[in-house]
């Protein structure tokens, strides 16, 4: 049996629409998820919508709406944007959902009885837009280092959860397990933040001032604090303690984040796990923000891009693409509208899309688009041309997506789809065609030409999955039983049966012309 993989994304606050952050987040798993079943595993895919809390209770009241239809709405609208991008998840878990709220419950109630949950008053500087309290060195120059705004002095009794119990637990865990956050930045700051004692936190909020949450099984005047809350998503979605999706898919959890939620993966949800008396979840990737001008993109700021727009205007793939391409995973990366046309025109339309219409023009014009019976002698001579560096690509596509580098797998198909051009230029089918004592060689390099889209095709599925689909069905597969080549069969090479008849090219990416 093959060892399942299991992704989740961030469940969204539904305090506003889903942005080109979001998307990019959420493509990021859907490409991990396409990529494993390529290897054939069995896998689970999460995302869903966060929905307690005083943040969903102020937008609510902005749209004089109460919480409960606000967040309907809102997390409706996640869910009917993932399909525009191909996103397809098992589960799109919310915080409202029944079982979801009864495994809080359970846990609350376990942690409580094992007396790592106690009650007691207390002071504190309060963000109401991360929900949570800061402690004075975490400000910056007395504000929000997140929001910008200045928090608010509380004072109440809440339940706390002892958290400092499980501090030199969770360095120790670390540091036997170093590949657990990534990428290593990322682990160092949670390294960082643990060298400082930790404080206790606070998970409770009371009814007098938020009734919108899970109410604590052992004390009916308070509310669960919403990241208590939310980060069990990750098991109750999988049916914890007893479903078997949870036995199965729960040792081999990975989570992807960006950074502004670091410290609750980081440090609250092992110690919450640990806690509870559950195995630690495998990887935690970490990625940047994507900037505008410079400054992150968030619903606070109101320099959103709009993932509608986007898929509206260049297309489902350009866009998974030009996300995967474009940041390198763990860095900050900057949007434009120029950089993506630019992207689309030169890596899709001209290398990849070219390619793939010269190649099947060529294919139909000298064969009439059935594949040629090649010489064995000449397939040795002119196959490992672009066998071996199709290994090549293959191996270090393969290595970089075990590890969450999608911008470096993309390049190595784009370094394949590079030599391919070059291939076509220096072989010059054209020049061949011409004389009768070269048909061999013809035959050989335009049957190896198609064997190489045939890589490229099975290597993008992940990213480009119609691109992929489209691709594959003119290389004479049938797409309408299978989604995509799984990797043995990438690796095959030469695979084409000869014979057999294909249909003539489309245009895979137009070219966007600039209005000046
Ligand atoms: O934090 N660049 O929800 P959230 C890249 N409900 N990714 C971005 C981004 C940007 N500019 N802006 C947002 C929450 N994201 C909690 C999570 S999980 C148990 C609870 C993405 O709606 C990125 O994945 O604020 C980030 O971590 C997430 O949206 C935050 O979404
Ligand atoms: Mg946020």
């Amino acid at each position: 049996m093959t060892t399942p993989f299991y992704i989740t994304t961030p469940i969204y606050y539904v305090n506003a629409k889903p942005h080109l952050g979001h998307t990019y987040t959420t493509i990021a798993a859907d490409v991990a998820r396409r990529f494993y079943m390529l290897l054939e595993q069995d896998t689970f895919f999460l995302t869903g919508t966060d929905e307690h809390g005083d943040k969903i209770v102020k937008a609510a009241e902005g749209k004089n709406q109460d919480p409960s239809s606000y967040a309907n709405q809102i997390s409706q609208l996640f869910r009917d944007l993932w399909p525009k991008y191909n996103i397809s998840y098992d589960r799109f878990i919310r915080t409202t959902d029944p079982d979801h709220i009864a495994v809080v419950e359970k846990i609350l109630q376990q942690i409580y009885d094992s007396g790592d949950i106690y009650f007691s008053e207390y002071e504190g500087l309060y963000c109401y837009g991360c929900e949570r309290f800061y402690n004075r060195r975490e400000l910056v120059e007395g504000k929000c280092p997140d929001h910008g705004t200045e928090p608010e002095l509380i004072k109440e009794s809440n339940y706390f959860f002892r958290m400092s119990r499980y501090q030199d637990w969770l360095i120790q865990h670390l540091t036997d397990h170093p590949e657990m956050i990534q990428p290593e930045r990322y682990r160092n700051e949670v390294l960082s933040f643990l060298r400082e004692p930790l404080e206790d936190l606070c998970i409770s909020r009371p009814k007098t001032r938020l009734t919108w949450g899970i109410t604590l099984p052992f004390d009916p005047d308070y509310v669960t604090y919403v990241w208590f809350d939310a980060l069990i998503n990750y098991i109750s979605a999988l049916g914890y303690p007893e479903g078997e999706d949870f036995k199965k898919f729960w040792p081999q959890a990975r989570h992807i984040v960006a950074k502004d939620i670091l410290k609750p993966h980081g440090i609250y949800w092992p110690i919450m796990l640990k806690a509870a008396g559950i195995d630690a979840y495998k990887h935690l990737y970490v990625h940047g923000y994507w900037n505008v001008d410079e400054s992150k993109m968030s619903k606070s700021l109101g320099n959103v891009i709009d993932p509608y727009y986007l898929q509206e205007t260049y297309g489902t793939d350009a866009i998974r693409f030009f996300l995967m391409r474009d940041m390198t995973f763990g860095l900050d990366a900057n949007f434009s509208e120029e950089t993506l046309i630019q992207r689309i025109n030169s890596d899709l339309a001209n290398d990849l899309g070219n390619l793939f219409s010269r190649v099947l023009g060529m294919f139909h014009k000298y064969f009439k688009g059935v594949v040629p019976e090649v010489d064995a002698v000449m397939q040795a001579k002119v196959g490992p041309e672009l066998s071996v560096p199709a290994q090549t690509a293959i191996n270090a596509y393969q290595s970089e997506m075990e590890v969450f580098h999608f911008h470096k797998a993309t390049v190595a198909v784009w370094e394949y789809i590079s030599c391919m051009n070059k291939f076509v230029d220096t072989a010059a089918p054209w020049e061949l065609a011409k004389r009768p004592d070269e048909k061999q060689r013809l035959e050989a390099v335009i049957y190896n030409l198609l064997e190489g889209l045939r890589v490229i095709a099975g290597l993008l599925y992940p990213m480009m999955p119609d691109t992929a689909r489209t691709m594959l069905s003119h290389l004479g597969f049938d797409m309408e039983t299978n989604e995509y080549l799984p990797i043995g069969a990438i690796k095959q090479w030469p695979a084409l049966a000869s014979g057999a008849k294909l249909p003539k090219a489309i245009s895979l990416f137009p070219r966007i012309e600039v209005k000046k």
